[in-house]
């Protein structure tokens, strides 16, 4: 029988979602069906509960229903605890299980696709909203030099900064972008939604230690506004989201079936077409 899954979000039309999965299914060989549903605002829960009524077997959860998810789990993977938000769903034994694969996909992208070990670089992380949470126990579990979380409302930045430098062997600060200055990094990831509304974020020069890579977890057609700024500072590298979305997306297919498929063609592919 054809195992069904699905992507809610609100929107959800232009998710690439369905054709990755169905990529990963023709490649595995594996017998399985991958839609999008339009979840309503108000009626995420009911949705997510209709569809494994139906036979659903496991889901994906995309913006704005991460947290809303996170709190209607029965089990939660430590990953997904830590980040506060779940993108992945499973059914076992009739219970819904968390897990969070976006933080494992960015790290998947950065040291396997872009080249990047995380191992004693120095990282800055700028956002301290859901998608900077998710990234910050994956990136330590790769035993960076250090991790540096900015943010516009700084106390949040340190907040989350305290929270996960209880359990780090390394320094783990945070604070205000201004703060920055006169500090250099080798890995600087954009988790701010300040893309989506074209404004630059207000960076101390010299933040672009030689060779360094700055990452947007967005992605569009040519740079996003994080990624052009970054290459008038100076940045060696340049890296979108677009990578981190199908790793995400490979992470949880191993989650559901057990295997990993390759990425390399499809985001090839996806690239391509993004590039017009
Ligand atoms: P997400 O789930 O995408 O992380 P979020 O939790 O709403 O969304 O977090 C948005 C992040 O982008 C926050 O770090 C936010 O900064 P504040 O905490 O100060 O609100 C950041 N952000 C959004 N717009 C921004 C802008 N124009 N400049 C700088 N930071 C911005």
């Amino acid at each position: 029988m054809t195992a069904r899954y699905a992507v809610f979000g609100n929107p959800i039309a232009h998710s690439k979602s369905p054709r990755i999965h169905a990529a990963f299914a023709a490649q595995t060989g594996q017998d399985l069906h991958y839609e999008a549903r339009l979840a309503p605002l108000d009626g995420f829960a009911a949705a997510v509960r209709q569809f494994m009524a139906e036979g659903g077997q496991g889901a994906n959860v995309t913006v704005p229903f991460k947290e809303e998810a996170f709190r209607l789990c029965d089990a939660l993977s430590p990953r997904a605890r830590a980040a506060g938000a779940v993108n992945t769903l499973s059914l076992a034994d009739g219970r819904i299980c968390g897990d969070n694969t976006d933080g494992a996909g960015l790290v998947q992208d950065l040291e396997a696709n872009l080249g990047c070990p995380l191992a004693g670089r120095r990282i800055l992380l700028l956002g301290a909203g859901g998608a900077a949470r998710g990234a910050i126990l994956p990136l330590l579990e790769r035993r960076p030099a250090s991790l540096q979380i900015a943010n516009r409302s700084p106390a949040k930045a340190q907040a989350l900064a305290a929270e996960f430098s209880a359990g780090a062997d390394l320094p783990v600060g945070g604070g205000s972008f201004e703060a920055l200055a006169g500090r250099q990094f080798d890995l600087l990831i954009n988790a701010t939604s300040a893309s989506l509304g074209g404004a630059a974020l207000p960076l101390p020069a010299g933040l672009f230690a030689p060779g360094s890579l700055a990452y947007d977890m967005m992605y569009g057609q040519g740079d996003t506004p994080f990624l052009a700024q970054a290459r008038a500072a100076g940045a060696a590298r340049l890296a979108d989201g677009l990578g981190m979305l199908v790793e995400q997306a490979a992470e949880a297919f191993q989650v559901w079936r057990g295997q990993r498929p390759e990425t390399g063609a499809l985001l090839a592919r996806l690239r391509a077409e993004l590039q017009g």
